[in-house]
């Protein structure tokens, strides 16, 4: 990874960060050290998610400020289904079984957040006991259909 100093700060030219130089560089931007993500709690720590994906139960260490769908791919987890990382196209959706997560950035309806759907891309853990499970694209666009959204 290079860095290039200038004048509008830090360039880094790499295309994947560590989780160390995320979590500085999300600190950094924010004028209260905390991440700038989103308006609800963030985890400053690490944690453990459980992905339950094509029949496998993965533990996946997310570092506070990344997705689940970062973590897991910086894991190594194949297979996993995803285009923007940015909430927009749906082809990351999953299912929470357990624990809470942080979706602010995805373009879901509230009815299915209710319902439990989330976006891997958006979805930071907010707190232990996150279960969440990788479900079809049509899994999710049968229920948007049903709900009337989108
Ligand atoms: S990768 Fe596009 S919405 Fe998640």
């Amino acid at each position: 990874m290079a860095a290039r100093v200038g004048s509008r700060g830090v360039t880094l030219s790499s295309r994947r960060l560590t989780k160390q130089a995320r979590a500085i560089l999300a600190k950094a931007s924010s004028p209260l050290g905390a991440a700038p993500r989103r308006n609800a709690p963030v985890l400053t720590r690490a944690t453990i998610v459980i992905l339950e994906h094509e029949g496998k139960s993965i533990e996946v260490e997310c570092d506070g400020y990344e997705s689940v769908l970062e973590a897991a791919l910086d894991a190594g987890v194949e297979n996993l289904s995803y285009d923007c990382k940015m909430g927009v196209c749906m082809t990351c959706p999953s299912r929470l079984k357990a624990g809470e997560v942080d979706q602010g950035g995805a373009m879901l309806s509230d009815d299915v957040v209710e319902k439990g759907f989330a976006l891997l891309c958006c979805a930071v853990p907010v707190g232990d006991g996150v279960v969440i499970q990788t479900v079809t694209e049509e899994e999710l666009l049968d229920e948007q259909l049903q709900g009337g959204a989108m």
